[in-house]
């Protein structure tokens, strides 16, 4: 059973290979991602290392000049796409989109180097990665924290990657729907419209990429300009956890000042997360930026801040808090509190499983000396394959599969939750 599960995940991560990138699936997403990148080559790692470098060094290949790191290439042309580059105009000879998504690069070279069997090979293209991926970081807080508080904000709820979050609910009312004109979806001919997001969150989406690009994609205007302005604690604390890890590299490779920059700024930025902390729920919240208010949706953003090395007492009470919610759901972890009302367990980001995410909370509840909840969630993940297949996000209390299918960083989760030696319960 394992056997063959891991053949096949080794199989979807080869036919969605395209040579020097991998699209996150053929029809819904036929470009490559940001993330989706950084994470699926953990899972090319196992099979072909040079490979999964590759992957990586790609996606740098297209960092902007000011050093934001694109959240989609636009390789080739599709038109099976929306938001194509003729609505992005970002202007790019190989066209990119104009906004970014979850910094987890820092982290995925420091992993790809730690189980290198090829150690030459690894330590020349890390070096070479470590200061793009560092200028990177330098980026988001010269544009997302303009105040200098330690968090960064997203300014589209595509940059978070958790597209319709309940978090992004209350804000994204601010976001005017009329003046859009008309256009064509193209994500719900692939994937069931109920599984997706709704068509008034598409318009939103759009006046605020068409915003950003009246605005000619100077990052140093954006943020300001924009009425959706999130400090979402998942994706600060993917962004910490890649500063540490990169630090950690820059130390061992030598390159000294490299590793004290970007661990001060873990520093500052870890400490500022207790901003983030909700009593009431016992997990981090989102704030919103324009009102200075935490947001009233404990997601599954708050409990992936553990990815990061947070205060001890955080860890512990995130690790207790998804025990709670195990007892709710078959599969963990649901992208939302399943108790509350807004919970959808088939609609994308509002519920749903995905493994991404697991593996991530996994990581950081293990490192945090929560083996067991880390445990559980590797072995409800491994449970959804066996029953499910690889999909793009599941129903956590059916296991139903959902959105697209032979998904690439599912595949990628599983050979890394394999690698661990970890039984399917
Ligand atoms: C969706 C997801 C996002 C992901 C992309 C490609 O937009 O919400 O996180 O990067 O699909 O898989």
């Amino acid at each position: 059973m394992l056997d063959h599960i891991r053949d096949h995940a080794v199989e979807i991560l080869k036919i969605n290979d395209l040579g020097n990138y991998t699209v996150p699936t053929h029809g819904l997403y036929p470009f490559q991602w940001n993330w989706d990148s950084a994470l699926s080559a953990l899972g090319q790692s196992h099979f072909d290392e040079a490979r999964a470098w590759t992957e990586i060094e790609t996606l740098f290949a297209h960092q902007w000049d000011d050093g934001m790191v694109p959240h989609i290439i636009f390789h080739k042309e599709d038109d099976g796409y929306y938001p194509g580059p003729d609505v992005w105009q970002t202007g790019r000879a190989v066209p990119t989109s104009g906004i970014t998504q979850p910094a987890v690069a820092g982290f995925a070279v420091r992993r790809l180097v730690d189980r290198a069997k090829d150690r030459d090979q690894a330590q020349q293209r890390a070096k070479a990665l470590l200061p793009l991926i560092s200028r990177w970081h330098d980026w988001f807080y010269a544009n997302r924290d303009p105040d200098g508080e330690g968090l960064v904000a997203i300014i589209h709820p595509w940059e978070s990657g958790r597209d319709n979050s309940i978090d992004w609910d209350e804000v994204f009312e601010r976001v005017p729907t009329e003046g859009v004109g008309e256009f064509q979806r193209r994500d719900t001919q692939h994937a069931n419209p109920d599984h997706r997001p709704t068509q008034e969150q598409y318009q939103r989406y759009i006046w605020l990429v068409q915003c950003f690009r009246d605005l000619g994609w100077d990052n140093s205007l954006l943020h300001d300009a924009s009425p959706f302005r999130v400090v979402d604690p998942g994706f600060n604390g993917i962004l910490l956890r890649s500063a540490m890890d990169l630090a950690d590299l820059a130390g061992q490779f030598g390159m000294h000042e490299l590793a004290t920059h970007e661990r001060a700024r873990a520093a500052h930025g870890l400490a500022a997360m207790e901003r983030l902390w909700s009593e009431t729920h016992q997990q981090y919240l989102c704030l919103d930026r324009v009102t200075g208010s935490l947001i009233d949706s404990a997601s599954v953003g708050g409990l992936l801040a553990v990815f990061a090395p947070v205060d001890p007492a955080r860890a512990k009470a995130i690790a207790k808090r998804i025990e709670a919610i195990a007892d709710k759901v078959t599969f963990l972890v649901p992208s939302h509190d399943p108790q509350d009302a807004r919970y959808d367990g088939l609609r994308y980001w509002r519920g749903p499983a995905w493994l991404i995410v697991n593996y991530m909370i996994a990581d950081g509840l293990s490192a945090a000396g929560h083996e067991g909840v880390a445990q559980r969630i590797v072995d409800t993940s491994l449970k959804l394959i066996g029953q499910s297949g690889f999909a793009e996000y599941y129903d956590p209390k059916t296991g139903e599969p959902c959105g697209g299918r032979e998904f690439t960083w599912t595949a990628a989760m599983v050979l890394e939750f394999l690698q661990k030696g970890r039984p399917a319960a």
